[in-house]
């Protein structure tokens, strides 16, 4: 969830503490891998394991949220016979191109981007790991590959060191790396757009919108931030110096919704992390259910009622990417 991943201090230091959430993130995914929750062989070149366990309801949460995002982009992957791109902003640590390779079914090209100093890390991991190197040099052909502190470019996949907030900068970045306009075009946002004020996150999804006549903007992060419960996860982030820039727009699902419509999208659904989590393959929950007591049931369902994945459509070739859903 990302409750474990809020800080920052509305300064100077603000960026600094926002890009911490990666590793955030990433520690939390491989502690739940580490306990069985998913499989992910990746992880571990990344992030250390975590010196101190995290609660059941925290692996659950991020459980659900790998989850809820991998159908999404994998009902993509096959409406689009996987001729289509992937960009995921502000990626951080995140393994999915490599779960894509070992599953055979990369998109025509598969996009990261995320603040410089992040990309220089990843790529200094990548470079150093012949795990994580191989699959990449095992899916490119014979042309220039390029690869240095802050850019990785192969055929199929490109890392991109780029501010979000700045989209000639973006535009110009991944136009440079052969980005395809017309090709299907997949935007994963995973914890993402909270940490950018609600203008440039909607100029971001905006620039999306115009970008690519036939795509989907996959959306998750906190809603509800309004109720009792969210004012308290917003008091005791700001207490500790913590600041969303961007919570605003995570008021509800309906404010997840309108932005998302509001910004040129054809058709917009936006649901909480409760409702995805009863709608998740049954048999898969209750073998995870399994796996660690789960004290304060509650506290788990308050924890899903404030995070939200909201997807959006538009679909110039007439692909039914509006029916994709749970
Ligand atoms: C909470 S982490 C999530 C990482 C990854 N999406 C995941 O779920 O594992 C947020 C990521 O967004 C990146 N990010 C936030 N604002 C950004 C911006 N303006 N430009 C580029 N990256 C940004 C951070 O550096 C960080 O890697």
């Amino acid at each position: 969830m990302a409750g474990t991943e809020s800080r920052g201090s509305g300064t100077d230091t603000a960026d600094e503490a926002v890009r911490a959430t990666c590793d955030d993130a990433s520690i939390c995914k491989r502690f739940a891998i580490s306990i069985g929750y998913w499989t992910d062989p990746y992880i571990q070149h990344f992030v250390r394991q975590a010196k101190e366990r995290k609660a059941p309801e925290i692996n659950r949460g991020y459980y659900a949220r790998v989850q809820a995002v991998n159908q999404l982009l994998d009902a993509f992957l096959e409406r689009t016979e996987c001729n289509c791109q992937v960009i995921n902003v502000g990626a951080g640590l995140d393994t999915t191109f490599w779960r894509l390779k070992d599953e055979n079914r990369l998109p025509r090209k598969y996009f990261e981007v995320d603040f410089p100093m992040i990309v220089a890390r990843k790529i200094h991991h990548i470079k150093s790991k012949p795990s994580l190197s191989k699959p990449i040099l095992d899916a490119h052909s014979d042309q220039s590959l390029i690869i240095n502190s802050h850019t990785l470019d192969s055929c199929r996949y490109c890392i991109i060191g780029a501010d979000l907030r700045n989209l000639p900068g973006l535009e110009a970045n991944l136009k440079k790396f052969n980005l395809d306009p017309q090709l299907p075009t997949v935007l994963v946002a995973e914890c993402v757009l909270v940490y950018m004020r609600p203008e440039q996150s909607a100029s971001l999804i905006k620039w999306a919108a115009s970008t690519f006549p036939t795509a989907m903007f996959i959306n998750y992060e906190q809603v509800n931030m309004g109720d009792r419960f969210g004012q308290i996860m917003v008091e005791n982030l700001q207490r500790r110096q913590c600041n969303l820039a961007g919570v605003e727009a995570c008021q509800s699902l309906e404010s997840q919704r309108d932005r998302l419509l509001l910004n040129g999208w054809e058709s917009a659904t936006a649901l909480d992390m409760m409702k995805v989590y009863c709608s998740l393959p049954q048999d898969d929950v209750r073998r995870i259910e399994k796996l660690e007591f789960l004290d304060e049931k509650e506290l788990l369902e308050q924890l899903l009622l404030h995070y939200c994945i909201c997807w959006a459509t538009k679909d110039g070739q007439k692909l039914g990417l509006a029916e994709i859903s749970f």
